[in-house]
């Protein structure tokens, strides 16, 4: 085996131009990878062992002397590639010479950003998500980077809770999609390839599902929603290859998930085979004793490690517990034994010890922020933009003509385009949604005014009780812009709408006010915007609202009220373009809900996939529901309009009978009955009419992404295996119980498209 460590730069320039074929080339076996961990497991002290296990947070002054130690495996939040050479070379003077692996919260994007995940998600593009995956896994490595804590496959049901913009929704399915499709875009097809990330699922496992909505709060389920509503996307993961998992910070059923042998070792090392590593939560190994479920660190690093944690995010009981633990004789040697054997495991498949430095200056200055990688970005902000409503087909805007004001406190903001977990992504790399509208109209006229401010995060203003003080308008946009002069007020808002012919309307959240620790009690627009969308609404001019936000927001009113709505989440850098491109039709917008549209707080949590329950909708009082809300969403899940129309008919089950080892055929028609070229996500859900538990009125099973110009007709074949339709017994066996299930093809959760029953029967 030839060790490539590079020492000069100019020689690694020379030698990464073929670092793909040199991966390749050398790419071990997985028997002679083993082979390598049984020799260094025999050379390896107990405290070197321990050092694989300790990840540290930050570049400090002492790093490089702790990586000359082997006191430390991993570090998170160090980044550039002269840096990560640097410290690199230090872990190469240790004795045993085993690379560190970087980690970096790589969410979307490094420095091209994307749309914020949960926006990913709406696009239904796993081809795109997985190519926008693989260019922030360029930059990012290019940087150093060789670790994503990403994706963040957590199912998340209650948009109070902020994290729920990290993930791809509340669906199982989708959601097992777009795991898979993000890892393999971090992954590549080999880890080693130096421009490939290792991707990390987390949060395992329930993190989404915290009580009302609290982050970090209590989680509490039946196994069979965990099996079939929180596992799926894990698994996903795990079956698309992802090199680690982080545990989560929260209780699970009473056990913190970052001690739970049950989802660690059970369910993640026996049912599932998964033979990479776990690393724990930032702190959350420390936080068992806050949970109340180790006594002090010591017995927190016992409980850890012993339930399948191998890795120490940050806080440093592993380093200074699991020595004395070993010496004690409380924690066998065989414990810790595989747990380092898992972590190098990963540093082998990531080709870390082949080629410990991937890049260097020149990949970093040359790979990051190119204009393709914009272009990937700029078209999956497009896919992520959902139409909500388009009354009178007032969208797509004209070209020119028309005096298009540009108003609302995202309209020229950049750094809010990003959204939160920005990586390294800048406001200055922006385009914001003025300068890409005035970019669609170089001849035409664009006003822009704020309107209010939102720039605070202060609770207050969050939940609007009171104003923010007005603001200076901003300076940013082309000279044809036409700005609201003097400070950000409504009524100057208002004067600007007055002079144009159509209003388009930025409203929405921060994008700090989504993501970790940022859970809300309310989905109302923040500040004084919903009163600054009512006093332009009642200029009578016809207005466009896109909202940014990181959840879905409480627009009841403007539902009502404003004749067309595009949710447009964070698109990231490109923001401006994407955003452009829908509202001017040079796009059709084709994003579709990742999760459905609560009318208002007290609905939540609501879901498509709920339970029919034994009093359904009915006429009289004694049903399921509310007296004073309706139960169904403002908009259901995959939910989403185009500029055109698409008309479904002829459903076919093409396998009218099957067993449970069989295959589901169904196939529909498709017609694009509109009068240009559009792009439907067509979606096959499913239904068991009886079965030993009772199930969910439906269930997403396929989706397909189709482009069909007017008039063209198309059949849509969904091929399953007859495993789909099965679920878990109350025994918690997986069965496909026979008997009757309903099939649809539908452009959503809640229409009704069209509809066949298939049989099962016993084998
Ligand atoms: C805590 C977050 O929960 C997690 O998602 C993130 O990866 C780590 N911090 C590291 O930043």
């Amino acid at each position: 085996m030839i060790r490539v460590h590079l020492r000069q730069t100019a020689v690694a320039v020379v030698l990464l131009a073929g670092c793909t074929a040199l991966a390749a080339a050398q790419a071990l076996t997985q028997q002679q990878i083993e082979h390598r961990i049984d020799a260094l497991l025999r050379q390896m002290t107990p405290q070197e062992k321990v050092g694989q296990l300790v990840q540290y947070n930050g570049d400090t002054p002492e790093a490089a002397t702790q990586a000359k130690a082997g006191q430390v495996g991993s570090l998170l939040n160090v980044y550039g590639a002269d840096r990560i050479n640097e410290l690199q070379r230090a872990a190469e003077q240790s004795r045993l010479k085993i690379p560190l692996i970087f980690g970096y919260d790589v969410i979307h994007g490094y420095r091209t950003i994307f749309p914020v995940p949960l926006g990913g998600a709406a696009s239904w593009d796993p081809q795109l998500i997985e190519q926008s995956e693989r260019v922030a896994a360029k930059e990012a490595t290019a940087a150093g980077v060789k670790w994503t804590f990403a994706p963040m496959v957590d199912i998340a049901r209650d948009p109070r809770w902020g994290r729920i913009v990290e993930g791809a929704g509340e669906d199982p399915y989708l959601g097992s999609v777009v795991a898979a499709a993000r890892v393999r875009g971090f992954q590549g097809n080999d880890m080693a390839d130096p421009q490939s990330l290792v991707a990390c699922a987390k949060h395992f496992v329930g993190y989404g599902a915290a009580e009302g909505g609290r982050d970090y709060n209590t989680a509490d389920m039946s196994e069979q929603t965990l099996r079939e509503i929180y596992l799926p996307p894990f698994h996903a993961a795990v079956k698309a290859g992802v090199g680690t998992l982080m545990s989560a910070f929260e209780d699970l059923n009473g056990v913190p998930t970052s001690g739970n042998p049950h989802t660690l070792t059970e369910i993640l090392r026996k049912e599932w085979h998964f033979d990479g590593f776990v690393v724990s939560d930032y702190d959350s190994i420390h936080e068992l004793v806050p949970h109340g479920f180790a006594a002090d660190d010591e017995q927190a690093a016992l409980e850890a490690l012993t339930a399948g944690v191998e890795m120490d995010m940050a806080d440093g009981v592993y380093a200074k517990w699991l020595p004395q633990l070993v010496k004690s004789g409380k924690l066998p040697m065989s414990v810790l034994d595989e747990a380092v054997r898992r972590v190098l495991r990963v540093k082998f498949r990531a080709g870390l010890f082949q080629h410990p430095y991937y890049t260097n200056a020149e990949r970093e200055r040359t790979e990051i922020l190119t204009p393709q990688n914009r272009e990937v970005a700029r078209r999956l902000g497009a896919e992520s933009l959902v139409l909500l409503k388009n009354q009178n087909d007032i969208l797509p805007l004209p070209r020119s003509g028309k005096k298009i004001a540009v108003i609302g406190p995202l309209a020229d903001d950049q750094a809010n385009q990003l959204g939160s977990w920005v990586g390294r992504g800048q406001a200055a790399d922006v385009i914001t949604p003025l300068q890409g509208i005035e970019a669609k109209v170089p001849q035409g006229t664009v006003l822009h005014a704020r309107g209010v401010d939102i720039s605070s995060l202060d609770k207050q203003e969050i939940s609007g009780a009171t104003g923010a003080a007005p603001a200076p308008v901003g300076a940013t946009g082309a000279a044809a812009t036409q700005h609201e002069a003097g400070p950000a007020t409504i009524e100057g808002a208002v004067r600007v709408a007055q002079q144009a012919d159509a209003v388009v309307l930025f409203l929405g959240e921060p994008g700090g006010m989504s993501g970790e620790a940022s859970s809300r009690a309310f989905l109302n627009l923040p500040g004084q915007q919903e009163q600054l969308l009512e006093s332009i609404e009642a200029t009578g001019k016809p207005v466009v609202l896109v909202l940014e936000s990181g959840r879905p927001l409480d627009i009841r009113w403007a539902a009502e009220h404003v004749p067309a709505i595009v949710q447009a989440w964070y698109p990231g850098t490109e923001a401006g373009n994407a955003i452009a491109d829908v509202l001017f039709g040079d796009v059709d917008p084709s994003g579709r809900l990742p999760l459905s549209w609560p009318r208002s707080v007290g609905q939540i949590p609501v879901y498509y996939d709920h339970k029919n329950t034994g009093r359904p909708s009915s006429n009289d009082r004694w049903h399921t529901g509310y007296l004073d809300e309706s139960k169904e969403p403002l908009f259901p899940f995959g939910y989403g309009l185009s500029y055109s129309t698409f008309r479904y008919s002829n459903l076919r089950v093409l396998t009218p009978q099957i067993t449970p080892a069989g295959m589901l055929r169904v196939s529909a028609e498709v017609q694009n009955t509109g009068r240009q070229t559009a792009t439907e996500v067509v979606q096959f859900y499913i239904h068991e009419r009886v079965g030993p538990t009772s199930r969910p009125v439906r269930e997403l099973k396929g989706f397909e992404r189709i482009t069909l110009r007017p008039g063209e007709n198309r059949t849509v074949e969904f091929s399953k295996s007859a495993q789909v339709l099965g679920s878990y017994d109350p025994q918690m066996h997986f069965v496909v119980p026979s008997g009757t299930y309903d099939v649809w093809v539908a452009p959503n959760a809640a229409a009704a498209g069209v509809t066949g029953t298939v049989q099962v029967a016993p084998k």
